[in-house]
């Protein structure tokens, strides 16, 4: 079994990275690592020499009334799982380590991907998430770096930024990975309440419903739309949006190129949800 190197600073990274032969994957994550984070981690493990792990509970993509104090932090536990899987390192800088300058260069996520949905939702997210992502991809140099489908328009926007920036690093998308009850796996789960955990698998079983309308036939987004929140009437839907890869609203269903968005509170927990069609 390989050794996990552990590093908090970029100059330990950079001399590690310098020092490498072959092809490294990336994945970063906040940790409080679950099996979704792992998925991605297996992929690079098949189609890389070396894998590498972020875990970095990222400051600048929290609104000011969001979760970032209390986010779970399970730095040993994480630490144990990546070397269960055989990955080679993890990456775990503090705030000062990722962020040095008190009047740094920021991004603008762009007008139309970047201000629905989530982006209307949660101001200043994606600028904070395109920010980390941007910084750990030149640190890292990765030849591919794997996001999952869970965040739809996270990957979206990190395919775009890649794209517009001629940024040297694939994205890999790889599939969401639910628990056996149906719920997408997130590290807030924790949050949820027996009962609220019960009333939040409205959210995986209407999107199934949606699904097998699709494979029935159905293409009519705005009557699927409105059957489909008839059935989330213990969830608070934030937004259900059928849309295609640039976020534009379709009146009908294009098979391969539209995606199903479903973002719903239960009880304090905004969980997030998609299906990709
Ligand atoms: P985090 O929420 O920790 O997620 C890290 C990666 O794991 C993301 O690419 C996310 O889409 C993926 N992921 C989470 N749950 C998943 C699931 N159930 N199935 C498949 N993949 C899943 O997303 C972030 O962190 C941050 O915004 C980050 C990109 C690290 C920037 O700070």
């Amino acid at each position: 079994m390989k050794r996990l190197k552990i590093f908090q600073s970029k100059q330990e990274l950079r001399e590690w990275r310098e020092n490498l032969g072959g092809s490294l994957g990336f994945v970063p994550t906040m940790g409080a690592l679950h099996a979704g984070h792992l998925s991605l981690a297996q992929k690079s493990l098949e189609q890389n020499t070396h894998t590498l792990f972020s875990i970095f509970v990222n400051p600048t993509q929290f609104g000011a009334n969001e979760d970032f104090d209390k986010y779970p932090k399970t730095l040993d536990k994480d630490i144990q799982l990546a070397q269960s899987i055989g990955v080679d390192a993890i990456f775990a800088p503090n705030i000062s380590e990722m962020y040095e300058d008190s009047d740094p260069i920021t991004l603008n996520p762009p007008k139309l991907m970047g201000s629905v949905y989530e982006g209307s939702h949660r101001e200043g997210h994606f600028a904070g998430v395109l920010q980390i992502v941007l910084k750990l991809l030149m640190l890292t140099q990765a030849k591919y770096a794997y996001f999952g489908r869970k965040d739809a328009q996270q990957l979206l926007l990190i395919q775009k930024m890649v794209k517009d920036f001629f940024i040297p690093t694939q994205i890999i998308p790889c599939p969401i990975v639910r628990d056996i009850d149906g719920l997408a796996l997130s590290s807030r789960n924790i949050y949820l309440t027996q009962k609220e955990r019960q009333d939040a698998l409205q959210i995986p079983q209407t999107l199934q419903w949606i699904q097998e309308s699709f494979l029935q036939g159905e293409r009519d987004t705005h009557k699927l739309r409105t059957l489909a929140l008839e059935r989330l009437d213990k969830v608070k839907v934030d937004y259900l949006a059928f849309c295609d890869h640039s976020l534009q609203e379709l009146p009908s269903i294009l098979p391969s190129q539209t995606l199903v968005l479903l973002t719903a509170k239960v009880g304090n927990t905004r969980l997030l949800d998609n299906l990709w069609l």
